[in-house]
């Protein structure tokens, strides 16, 4: 659609050569002026880029000259002028219309500008300004060129979504703001009542009831662009607001949700211009945990994880016999090509290790002839070389419970990819990790925690360990899982009220506050429920990834810090004492 308005006729980037000649009307912001004294230019930006206006005495009215000689960055202009080609030489490669200047007529200033907090334009190479300082000044950083491809790509993928779920015959219903409780493991954020004293809306954690009261509806495949709120511990790739792509659908079974979800990874991915290929390959929770030490492998590397317990002599030092004894194991990644790791490196790779909750890090290396470190009294040198590593090898290793081993090995293996000349095999690799356990033991409450949310049907293989042994029944749950991101996750859900109510016995829910909390999912289930599953996927960290950012914050337009505060508009904020007592609520220290 053109951009044409009363006030201009094109867009500021959007000039090209084909434009030369014409007369043109443009509004934008001054990025940048150069006063040769006399002949002025200005590159003016707006959405779509940058374009350079020229003044010259030789041709400009003298107001307009004026004007050009004393305007400030950031000011909002009208101007006036006529496209040109720009001489070889001036051309300008950083920008969008680099081929055309505007040799200007006329400006007005329509939106003076005090002098900015923060630079819009920067020169090469220059630094952007702390975080703190760009968050408090929003409205300039989003001016920034990079955070406008991020927001316009964000829109794209937006849109794509809706159009890819529309034409899969997915509709979109819009779920409450203002509801009940969601549980999804972190804590609501709530909403005082005035007209009902001492009682309290949640805004959701997920639309997940609403959905699948839908699906009991008979709306049969719902979506939406969903808002979710959670009071959570924040931490980088976390948002307290953010947004899912949330998907329902009835008479389904995991597969046809593995399918759906795949068509609009590809169609998000094709977006922005990334081709990818679907079915994904499957790994199931324990077989991702046994091999990559986590539930979301990063599939571009190898640097597998090991069994090495069979390896280990019996004369090996104490605390790895003790370890076998105790029923743990000695794992461990036989990394090609890192026997040259210095004795820091390996300080490094110890100290991440430790982090990870391991006693240490033992080491051997394969040198052209020979094994030498540590490892060798553990593993022998028969051991060594049943494990079949060559010259240039370097086998780290972890002993303890597989509690401890996973998340060590997994730090360690996140170092040795980041290695200097280490390659990924494919730039993207996505996975399904299928089957995860239906429950987690918290070690703080002693208690049985959903490892996703209540809603989630057991596995038909175990519904026998449900009340024997709930730890050790498999969930009918499925993450989607990207270059070691969790995309998403999802499941089929529980539609027998009786197995729901198991559920929430389970997890130590008495039955007046089942009834009180989820009693209308169990009503819903009661009035004639459908099989259904869905899923949902993270959309923020879709765009981060797909914008090629580091931070949710750079592709959210107001985003709130690890604090949990939006600084730019300064909340959350005290409340005067009568709007407290309006809403039947008193601060206490
Ligand atoms: P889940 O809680 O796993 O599932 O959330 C789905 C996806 O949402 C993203 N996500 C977040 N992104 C930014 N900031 C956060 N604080 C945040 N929390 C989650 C992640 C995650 O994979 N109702 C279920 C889905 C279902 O079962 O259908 C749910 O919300 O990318």
């Amino acid at each position: 659609m053109s951009a044409e308005t009363l006030m201009r006729s094109h867009r500021a980037g959007s000039l090209r050569t084909e434009h030369v000649g014409a007369t043109v009307r443009l509004g934008g912001w001054i990025h940048r002026v150069r006063d040769l004294g006399g002949v002025v230019f200005i590159d003016l930006r707006d959405r779509d880029g940058l374009v350079q206006l020229s003044f010259d005495p030789k041709w400009t009215p003298r107001e307009a000259l004026a004007v050009a000689g004393s305007v400030g960055q950031e000011t909002v202009v009208l101007v006036e002028g006529t496209v040109e080609l720009r001489p070889e030489a001036a051309r300008d490669a950083t920008m969008s219309s680099r081929d055309v200047e505007v040799r200007v007529s006329a400006i007005r200033v329509v939106g003076p500008a005090e002098v900015p907090a923060i630079p819009v334009s920067r020169k090469e190479g220059e630094e952007l300004p702390a975080e703190e300082l760009r968050l408090k000044n929003r409205i300039l950083d989003l001016r920034r060129p990079e955070l406008q491809r991020n927001i316009m790509l964000r829109h794209r993928l937006l849109q794509r979504s809706r159009r890819t779920l529309a034409d899969l015959d997915f509709l979109e219903i819009e779920t409450p703001i203002l509801t009940k409780p969601t549980p999804e493991g972190a804590r609501d954020y709530l909403v005082p009542s005035r007209v009902h004293p001492g009682e309290f809306y949640a805004l959701p954690q997920s639309p997940q009831i609403y959905k699948q009261l839908l699906m009991v509806a008979g709306y049969d495949r719902y979506f939406q662009i969903a808002r979710c709120f959670r009071d959570e511990d924040l931490r980088a790739d976390r948002q307290p607001e953010f947004t899912q792509i949330d998907i329902e659908a009835s008479f389904v079974g995991a597969e046809d949700v593995y399918r759906v979800v795949e068509q609009v990874l590809v169609a998000l991915w094709d977006e922005a211009g990334e081709p990818i290929v679907a079915p994904f390959p499957r790994l199931t929770w324990r077989e991702a945990t046994e091999r990559f030490g986590i539930d979301k492998p990063d599939l571009r590397f190898g640097f597998e994880i090991r069994d090495l317990s069979p390896f280990v002599r019996p004369d090996a030092a104490e605390f790895l016999r003790s370890a076998l004894a105790a029923g743990q194991r000695v794992r461990g990644i036989l990394a090609p090509g890192m026997a040259g790791l210095s004795r820091k490196d390996l300080d490094h790779l110890t100290a991440a290790a430790k982090g990870a909750g391991a006693g240490g890090l033992i080491w051997a290396r394969r040198s052209e002839s020979a094994w030498e470190g540590q490892g060798t009294k553990a593993f022998g040198l028969e051991g060594l070389a049943a494990l079949g590593g060559s010259a240039g090898d370097m086998l780290l290793a972890v002993a303890g419970a597989d509690g401890v081993t996973s998340p060590a090995l997994h730090a360690v293996r996140s170092d040795l990819v980041r290695r200097p000349g280490v390659q990924p095999s494919t730039p993207h690799a996505f996975c399904w990790v299928v089957d995860f356990p239906l429950f987690e033991h918290d070690a703080e409450s002693g208690q049985f925690v959903p490892a996703h949310h209540p809603f989630t049907a057991p596995h038909p293989e175990d519904v026998e360990f449900l009340e024997r042994d709930p730890g050790r029944c498999r969930a009918l749950h499925y993450d989607a899982v990207y270059n070691g991101n969790e995309l998403g996750s999802g499941s089929i859900r529980i539609t027998d009220p009786a197995v729901q109510r198991t559920i929430f016995r389970l997890l130590g829910i008495a039955p007046d506050e089942i009834r009180r909390r989820f009693g209308f999912l169990l009503d819903g289930l009661a009035a004639g429920a459908p099989p259904h599953g869905g899923f949902a996927l993270g959309f923020d960290r879709i765009t981060m990834l797909l914008a090629g950012a580091t931070s949710l914050r750079d592709v959210i337009a107001f985003p709130k810090t690890t604090a949990a505060r939006a600084l730019f508009e300064g909340a959350p904020t005290p409340v005067n004492a009568a709007d407290l007592r309006a809403l039947h609520l008193r601060v206490e220290d």
